[in-house]
């Protein structure tokens, strides 16, 4: 039995849908929920759905009975998740799990999000389980609405300054995650997991400019006044902040990697930027 938590979550549903292409029978995979009502579509596909709240032990004890492989995807409560995570693992433990596989950050660097990354790492390792570390890049639609602001106006903001950038589809950490869970050999590797493209913000806006016919260009800001701007843009303060600290880790190289350790296990390119910037601009019409 293969258990994914988070499975309501975008990345559990892409790892679910991929492990069902790749012929896994749908009863030997159980989607791990922590909220039930939300689980109508999976319930669908026919695989088995079981309460799973990183936060409430008693669930991840019942949810892991009879699993021998586990993916565990990162949770959301920022400032938790080291110990939220660490009441998965020690489950894991206790329930003899063959296999955990944990959705952690590309190169675990010294970017904030990456903290609460290397604690779980660290847990993990520790424990004696049998574990994969799947070091996800940044998923291409983080840009999605930066791609549509900017055909609006012009201006793609950062302050990433010239660091590059790794990304992939998120769909494509979905399908390494899936292949880690059906094959085996795995154990105590760690992949860091980044697109076979790589760009700048700069090299961003000028794809939107190529795509769109307009200027766009990019506006490189002090972390801080980056900060303040994403704030003015509406998104909530705890947000703004680890945006813009993600974008010195950038600056400083932290989300690329010359590693092909994605492709290898997926079997072919990965989406390039420019694929996104397409879609982006299909949903908004081009004056
Ligand atoms: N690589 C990247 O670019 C990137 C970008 C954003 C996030 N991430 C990380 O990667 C993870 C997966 O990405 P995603 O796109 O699938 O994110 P998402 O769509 O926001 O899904 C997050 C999932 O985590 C679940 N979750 C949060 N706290 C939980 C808890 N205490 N117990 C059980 N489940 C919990 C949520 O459950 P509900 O459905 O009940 O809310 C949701 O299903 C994120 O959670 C985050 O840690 C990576």
């Amino acid at each position: 039995m293969i258990l994914v938590t988070a499975a309501t979550g975008q990345l559990g549903k892409l790892t679910i849908k991929a492990l069902l292409e790749a012929g896994t029978e749908p009863s030997r995979i159980i989607a791990g929920v922590r909220n039930p009502e939300k689980a109508q579509g999976l319930k669908a596909l026919g695989v088995q759905v079981r309460p799973l709240d990183y936060s409430q032990p008693e669930t991840i004890k019942s949810a892991l009975q009879g699993v021998e492989r586990l993916l565990l995807i990162s949770g959301t409560n920022f400032g938790q998740r080291v110990q939220e995570h660490q009441n998965v693992i020690e489950a894991a433990k206790k329930a003899d799990v063959k296999l955990l596989a944990y959705t952690s950050i590309l190169n675990a660097g010294e970017m904030m999000l990456a903290g609460e990354h290397k604690g779980t790492e660290a847990v993990l390792k520790a424990s004696g389980v049998p574990y994969v570390l799947l070091r996800n890049g940044w998923y291409n639609e983080n840009y999605l609405s930066s791609i549509q602001q900017a055909a609006a106006t012009g201006k793609v903001f950062g302050a990433a300054g010239e660091g590059r950038i790794s990304s992939a589809a998120r769909s494509e950490y979905a399908e390494a995650a899936a292949q880690v869970l059906l094959t085996d050999g795995h154990e105590n590797q760690t992949y860091e997991l980044g697109g076979s493209n790589n760009f700048t913000l700069a090299e961003l806006a000028a794809e939107i400019a190529h795509q769109t016919g307009k200027e766009v260009s990019y506006h490189n800001l002090p972390a801080q006044e980056y900060e303040a701007l994403l704030v003015q843009f509406g998104l909530p303060a705890g947000y703004a902040h680890a945006l813009a600290d993600s974008d010195t880790g950038i600056a400083r190289g932290e989300l690329f990697t010359e590693r092909d350790d994605l492709t290898r296990l997926i079997g072919h390119a990965t989406t390039p930027i420019s694929e996104t910037v397409r879609q982006a601009l299909e949903v908004v019409p081009q004056s």
